[in-house]
């Protein structure tokens, strides 16, 4: 289980559920504002942010704790990415988690008297981190955060999210489309000119490996059905391409993510 009460996930005293809702909203309005200035990312567009709130608010509802901030933190989690992708553009490199996390207080500089200042940085602090393996040092709003985050690249909707994400890539290697991608540093060797089967088994891993993500229970709960059906999919695949059964059941993720199943439906 995650440890349970931070101060800055306990609902404020002071704000009412009306006023909180408003807050919401406000901090929803201005998310929106900044994604209808960049081009159409179909990976990372708002779509991809209300369902992070929406993971987010059930994270919470599964764990017992007030959603209010990690919703808030789930709104901006995502506010960078314009300025990734600009510097891309511009041959320069910079991280969407950072940028995003910069542009946290000005935003909710309007609501700073009612959240309070340790608020805001613990919301900083998470956005800062969201896309980073899970730390010893996490707070609760960082975990959740991060699990809502990896549970919109599982499922259906990661199915779609991985495909777009690599359109460039082949689907599959035809020496070897089951090639194993098992472990971090196995993989950085396929990413670059990797399949797209790679970059889903990548995906995979969110589930696969506990130590890293994934890790509250609620999460975990919520990405069975998901997982599920990604591992029947590359069954299927293995079908449809004549590959042998034996190839999937062998890769390391498919195991790991098969032992996880069953242990969460035990
Ligand atoms: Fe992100
Ligand atoms: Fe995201």
């Amino acid at each position: 289980m995650v440890e349970k009460e931070t101060s800055f996930l306990e609902p404020h005293p002071n704000l009412s559920p009306e006023r909180r809702n408003q807050i919401l909203a406000a901090v929803g309005l201005g998310a929106r504002r900044i994604f209808d200035q960049m081009p159409l990312l179909p990976v990372h567009d708002i779509t991809h942010v209300e369902r992070v709130v929406k993971n987010t608010r059930a994270i919470c509802q599964g764990e017992g704790i007030d959603s209010f901030i990690p919703e808030v933190a789930a709104w901006l989690h995502d506010i960078g990415r314009l300025q990734e992708i600009q510097a891309q553009a511009d041959g320069k490199k910079i991280y969407h988690a950072e940028e995003s996390a910069k542009q946290v207080p000005a935003i909710l500089e309007p609501f700073k008297p009612e959240l309070g200042e340790e608020t805001i940085i613990a919301v900083q602090d998470a956005v800062a981190r969201h896309s980073l393996p899970n730390a010893e040092n996490d707070s609760q709003l960082v975990k959740i955060l991060k699990d809502a985050d990896k549970l919109d690249g599982l499922g259906s909707i990661g199915f779609f999210r991985v495909f777009a994400f690599y359109p460039e890539r082949p689907i599959y290697n035809p020496q070897n489309p089951f090639e194993d991608g098992s472990t971090s540093e196995e993989y950085l060797r396929y990413s670059g000119q990797s399949s797209q089967v790679q970059a889903f088994l990548r995906n995979m891993e969110w589930f696969s490996d506990p130590r890293f993500w994934i890790v509250t229970p609620t999460a975990a709960r919520l990405a069975v059905p998901r997982v599920k059906l990604m591992v029947d999919f590359l069954y299927q695949l293995a079908d449809e391409l004549g590959v042998p059964q034996g190839e999937v059941s062998k890769i390391p993720i498919v195991q790991a993510s098969q032992k996880r199943l069953a242990s969460l439906s035990s």
